[in-house]
């Protein structure tokens, strides 16, 4: 990239010549270039890539520089005033903007460009260097834009020479720059405009009293500083500020109240800090306020007590994410008539919405372009005043207990761009009609909700959707053919709509475009047909998720496997579960580099398993159950060097277990092998499995003993979920959780497991010909729950220390040759509710406990037992058989158990699930899911962060 130097001196003699001629020729023309600030440039050029060629005017021999790009110059000295060489596209367009950087170095020769007044830098790549201190020569600038331009490390001070700067910003990202003091500003007396968001500021807070000494300060933005303490602003000194942002902080308690006194204040953005509560009325003072986000904080009390109802400039107001903030709008606030944006979502706001369109549907309803009531507890009917927001593009009304129908005015809104309406109880009809005006629709959500859609299936809606979801409404049924219409959808969410139809070709061929289609749950049935002309895919960085799991679909997967190399290039998720396709596993998984989950359970599937699918090195999930494959397991698998749940239960394979498992699949959570023809020992080397919570290779001809090394699993040795908890967790879009799920008997029942399943733990290894003793090592497995040895031949007794297991609520040993007494600790297992120890050789008294005497007899059946629940013992039968102590009545016994273990079983799952859900939708979860879709959106509709 160097030039060599003849070249160099070669160029600049050309130049010389060229210049000669400028000056000619300016001579009449008014004012032209300076030389040496022409030259200045063309080595700034040179140190610089430019890929998208903004710098193509910049050409040596083009004399006049102040007619290049971005450069100005003054028309009376000729000398460069200004030189704006920003990004020209926003981060939102992030392929045109990642393509227009300007990548390089900062040639030192910009400080030729003595007379420089403006020069803006922003949105480049500078590659990580420090900001140049010698930019605090160019002592003429006024304006100083170096934002997002990948400069790292101390913000130097001697930009506080830059006595003339009015506006400056040094916003960066990721907290690359950082200052340990800003007092350097007070040199700065002039500024206007100060903003330095994304510069770690946590060192230098005690230098913020600084910014009183900017009086002349307009703007102010201090977003994602990591202050903890707030700006100490005096109001005396900033009877002019206009803007102040200090959002993304760490401040806590209450909001200075001394922010009243900043009476010009029209942009105030307090959002994602920890304030707890606000001084109620100092607020009212801010009469001039047009912008006001308090989102995500955690304010508590009344929405009606802050003080809100004078701010009748008000623009925007943002009260969303602040959980304990509750009440109601009050009808003051009809009165903002300028009011473009609405939000209290994920708040405590519980109000009728009839009563909201009400207060709003006076003159708010004229502006008003954005409303989020979403997660509110918004209850009632919607009315027909929802017509009047003619305006509104942006509408979530979702995760609230709504019902009643959805108004026919809903069609009136023409500008409506954004509408969830999930998660609410709305029922009634919706047709053409809600549709009718909406030709700027392009999401649709009414997931959850029973809304039953009487459309004409050949409707030719009015809109061009992106994304639609109405998940759990009635939409068969007959498949909706409209849909076909919409040649942008990507993002289709049609789950449990109770479509029984055969899925069109049409719609075969346009699964390309999708990267998130899901049509789980229907009885949509018939094969898959070799594709037309595929179309195009839609372009994106992200990883696809298809569903089409549970439906009546049949056939062979050969074209949806191999002919779509384009199309399946991006699926991270694929779930073809619970269908009827059948015929081989389709050998074309090279196509596939991406995937994370596969899921085939349930199919019809046969023959052995195809090599190619060893090629998933990003394989977290592979679930292969209940088909009819046969086989070895494939060497190639060996590859899944990242795999988290693998269950290929239910099939025909046969073979050993590959020893390799152990050495490949460190991060295994779930082996499930149940019921195949798997023969031979149980791998020393699957001990290696730490994270494993579910080992299932129960009903397959495996013998020998089992290791004593399976203290090893050392997930199952603790009741500790929390750095597990992320894992199974494998993506979340909206409403949709990606969760792993897995099947494991419990208490004699198969039981599903999704959210909780970084919960259960559990070993199941019967029906096999195991053998040896019962390896005491089992007893530090202390966070199993269930625990399934019975129909082997393990001998000897039941380790002594068992009582030790006190997450143990399903234990079975029955069917085995064990002998000797039931030990004493078994009493301590308080959480059992499942135990079977019948058909061994046990003898002796059955210890007492609450536990174990509420237990059937039948859990004690077909040994040498007394005591209760069996009869009492005897001092002989203590001590010798005596087959007519034991019970007749194992029948009845039985019954009971089992409904007892059914609403047990049930009682686990729900139990738990109730618990943990609202744990799981954590606060910087929901932040990180926002700005995710902040990139998908390209910002087009207002940001929905909590
Ligand atoms: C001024 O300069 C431009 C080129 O920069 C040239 O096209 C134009 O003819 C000149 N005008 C006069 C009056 O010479
Ligand atoms: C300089 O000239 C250009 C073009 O004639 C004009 O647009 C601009 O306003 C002038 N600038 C000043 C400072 O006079
Ligand atoms: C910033 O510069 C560093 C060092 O050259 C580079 O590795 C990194 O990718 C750059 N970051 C961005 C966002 O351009
Ligand atoms: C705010 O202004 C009021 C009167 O205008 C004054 O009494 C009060 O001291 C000021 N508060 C602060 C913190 O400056
Ligand atoms: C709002 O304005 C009215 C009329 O000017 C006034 O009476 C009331 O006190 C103000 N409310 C607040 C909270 O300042």
């Amino acid at each position: 990239m160097k030039p060599n130097t003849s070249a160099f001196v070669a160029l600049a003699l050309l130049e010389l010549f060229a210049t000669a001629t400028v000056i000619n020729i300016s001579l009449c023309n008014g004012t032209s270039c300076i030389e040496s600030e022409r030259e200045a440039l063309l080595k700034l050029q040179h140190d610089l890539r430019d890929p998208s060629n903004r710098l193509a005017s910049w050409i040596g021999d083009n004399g006049d520089c102040c007619k290049w790009g971005g450069v100005f110059c003054s028309n009376f000295t000729g000398h460069v005033l200004e030189l704006n060489l920003q990004n020209p596209f926003s981060p939102y367009d992030n392929e045109a903007y990642q393509r227009s950087k300007l990548v390089g170095k900062i040639n030192p020769s910009l400080l030729e460009l003595e007379h420089l007044v403006h020069l803006d830098l922003s949105g480049n790549d500078f590659q990580g260097i420090q900001i140049p201190k010698y930019l605090a020569s160019l002592v003429n600038l006024r304006y100083l834009n170096l934002s997002i331009a990948n400069f790292t490390g101390m913000i130097p001070h001697q930009l506080g020479n830059l006595s003339n700067l009015q506006y400056l910003d040094l916003s960066g990202y990721n907290f690359k720059l950082h200052a340990d003091t800003i007092s350097w500003l007070s040199g700065l007396s002039l500024l206007k405009h100060l903003y330095i968001s994304s510069v770690n500021l946590s060192k230098a807070s005690d230098s913020l009293l600084v910014i009183n000494s900017l009086p002349s300060l307009k703007e102010l933005k201090l977003s994602f500083c990591k202050l903890h303490h707030f700006p100490p602003l005096s109001s005396a000194n900033f009877s002019s500020l206009t803007t102040l942002d200090l959002s993304e902080n760490e401040f806590q308690g209450q909001i200075p109240s001394r922010l009243g006194n900043l009476t010009s204040l029209k942009y105030l953005d307090l959002s994602f800090n920890q304030f707890n509560s606000v001084v109620p009325g100092w607020l009212s003072k801010l009469n001039d306020l047009e912008f006001l986000s308090l989102q995500s904080n955690r304010l508590q009390g009344n929405i009606s007590s802050l003080g809100l109802e004078n701010l009748t400039s008000i623009q925007t107001l943002l009260l969303s994410g602040n959980d304990e903030l509750g009440g109601k709008i009050p009808t003051s606030f009809g009165r903002f008539c300028k009011l473009k944006s609405f939000s209290t979502g994920f708040t405590n706001l519980s109000q009728d919405i009839s009563e909201i369109l009400g207060i709003f549907s006076a003159c708010v309803a004229n502006e008003l372009e954005s409303l989020d009531l979403g997660s509110c507890q918004i209850f009632g009917h919607m009315t027909n005043q929802l017509g009047r927001f003619k305006g509104l593009n942006f509408l979530d009304l979702s995760n609230t207990t709504m019902d009643g129908s959805i108004p026919l005015s809903l069609g009136q809104i023409a500008n409506l761009e954004y509408l969830d309406l999930s998660k609410n109880e709305l029922n009634g009809t919706v047709s053409e009609i809600h549709f009718v005006n909406l030709t700027k629709l392009v999401t649709f959500r009414a997931n959850g909700n029973s809304l039953i859609f009487k459309i004409n299936p050949n409707w030719v809606p009015p809109f061009q959707l992106t994304g639609l979801g109405v998940r759990s409404c009635r939409l068969g049924p007959r498949f909706p053919l409209w849909l076909q219409s919409q040649k942008k959808l990507n993002d289709l969410y049609i789950s449990s709509t109770r479509i029984s139809a055969k899925i069109p070709r049409r719609f075969w061929n346009s699964i390309f475009q999708y990267w998130f289609l899901n049509i789980s749950g229907n009885q949509m049935y018939g094969g898959v047909p070799k594709f037309d002309s595929p179309s195009m895919p839609l372009v994106t960085n992200l990883g696809s998720i298809f569903d089409l799991s549970n439906n009546a679909l049949s056939g062979s997967i050969f074209h949806l496997i191999c002919q779509g190399e384009n199309f399946s290039k991006n699926i991270e998720f694929f779930q073809l579960s619970k269908n009827h396709f059948s015929g081989e596993i389709p050998d074309c998984w090279m196509n596939w580099p991406r995937l994370r989950m596969l899921n085939l359970r349930n199919n019809n599937f046969t023959g052995s398993l195809p090599m190619s699918i060893g090629t998933l090195s990003s394989l977290m999930s592979l679930n292969l159950r209940n088909n009819r494959l046969s086989g070895i397991i494939p060497t190639s698998f060996n590859n899944f060097t990242i795999l988290e749940a693998l269950d290929m239960g239910e099939n025909e394979l046969v073979g050993n277990i590959p020893t390799w498992m152990g050495e490949r699949f460190s991060r295994l959570i779930i082996l499930n092998l149940r019921s195949n023809k798997f023969h031979g020992d149980f791998p020393i080397q699957l001990c290696r499995l730490a994270s494993l919570q579910i080992l299932d290779v129960a009903y397959n001809n495996l013998s020998g003993t089992i290791p004593r090394c399976i203290n090893n699993f050392s997930a199952m040795a603790t009741t500790d979920s929390s750095d597990q908890s992320n894992d199974i967790f494998y993506a979340s879009l909206g409403d949709e959780k990606i969760v792993e799920d897995a099947l494991l008997v419990m208490k004699g029942f198969l039981v599903e497991y999704k959210s909780i399943l970084n919960l259960v733990r559990g070993i199941d290894i019967s029906k096999n010909n195991f053998s040896g003793e019962v390896p005491v090592e089992v007893t530090n497995l202390q966070g199993l729950q269930s625990l399934n040895f019975s129909y082997n031949l393990f001998t000897g007794r039941i380790p002594d220390n068992i009582g030790v297991m006190r997450s143990i609520e399903s234990l079975d040993f029955s069917a085995n040759q064990l002998s000797g007494y039931i030990p004493q600790s078994m009493s301590n297992l308080s959480f059992l509710n499942y135990l079977n120890l019948s058909n061994n050789n046990l003898n002796g008294e059955i210890p007492s406990s609450t536990q174990l005497q509420s237990f059937g007899g039948s859990s004690f059946a077909d040994n040498d037992l007394c005591g209760a629940p069996l009869p009492n013992c005897t001092k002989k039968s203590v001590l010798v058989t005596d087959d007519q102590n034991r019970i007749g009545n194992e029948e009845d016994g039985d019954e009971t158990d089992w409904t007892l273990y059914i609403s047990m079983a049930l009682g686990f799952v729900v139990g738990f699930w109730c618990f943990i859900g609202p744990l799981l939708i954590k606060r910087r979860w929901r932040y990180k899911y926002c700005h995710f879709l902040d990139r998908l959106w390209d910002g087009c509709f207002v940001r929905k962060c909590y």
